[in-house]
């Protein structure tokens, strides 16, 4: 369908700054003819010093979270604006571990992605089945409706621009993967629920990446299927060889 691959790596809680300009500074010599979109989500702390490095370069960089507020009382937040004030261009929205540690819901999901577009930020939003959600056979209701939830009063052209992470919860930091046929099939699903709401050809534009455990030995047979559009990275985007060789994964 003609969607370029994105690569995202999430470095969560982890990676001082000269660990993060070393890392870039290393991964930057040899991804500079990739196809794919190379995006590292990086601490709040090493932001500034990861733009730096990454400029002249075809990695892009994100924050993890942001406030859905532009400024005010909101001790230990940072918000849109002063994320876009600094050049950050992708931020992810809603992973499962802020949903499940800091009490991150639907509602406030929804209101941070319409925060990010507001300052032209390019949300990464994850969704994902917890393990007894899938035995209880509700991944489909669960994913679609976090998926719809996320989206809601968004215009086409913000729904052609949000990237979408399937991340069953299961699946992260555990070395279980969903197979690629399951996981395929489930971002068509989420695929066919923007459809249901936007039509088609906004459904065909938006990037639905795969994460949960994906690493160099499981990336190719994942970006073989028909629909995932690449993936979001946690423990295998810490180390650069293997980040490397997912990334050379999605180039045919
Ligand atoms: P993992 O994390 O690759 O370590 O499973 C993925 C994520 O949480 O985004």
């Amino acid at each position: 369908m003609g969607r370029r691959k994105i690569i995202a790596g999430n470095w969560k809680m982890n990676m001082l700054p000269n660990e993060a300009m070393d890392f870039i500074t290393r991964l930057s010599e040899s991804v500079r003819e990739t196809k794919s979109e190379i995006v590292l989500c990086v601490p709040y702390t090493d932001l500034f010093y990861s733009l730096l490095t990454a400029q002249n370069t075809n990695i892009k960089i994100g924050a993890q979270n942001m406030h859905w507020e532009e400024t005010g009382a909101y001790t230990g937040e940072v918000s849109g604006k002063m994320l876009k004030a600094i050049n950050v261009e992708y931020v992810i929205i809603g992973h499962s571990e802020r949903r499940e540690y800091f009490a991150e819901t639907d509602e406030t999901v929804n209101k941070k992605v319409k925060s990010a577009f507001n300052y032209n930020l390019k949300p990464i939003v994850c969704v994902g089945e917890t393990l007894e959600q899938k035995e209880l056979g509700k991944t489909s209701e669960i994913i679609t409706n976090q998926t719809k939830l996320a989206l809601e009063g968004l215009s086409d052209e913000q729904v052609k621009n949000t990237i979408i992470a399937y991340e069953p919860i299961w699946a992260i930091g555990t070395g279980k993967t969903a197979t690629s046929e399951d996981a395929n099939n489930s971002i068509k699903e989420i695929r066919k629920e923007i459809e249901k709401i936007y039509g088609e050809e906004v459904a065909n534009k938006v990037a639905i990446l795969y994460g949960g455990s994906v690493k160099a030995s499981n990336a190719k047979e994942l970006f073989e299927t028909s629909d995932i559009d690449g993936a979001l990275v946690g423990g295998a985007s810490l180390n650069v060889e293997e980040f490397k060789n997912i990334i050379m994964s999605a180039e045919k």
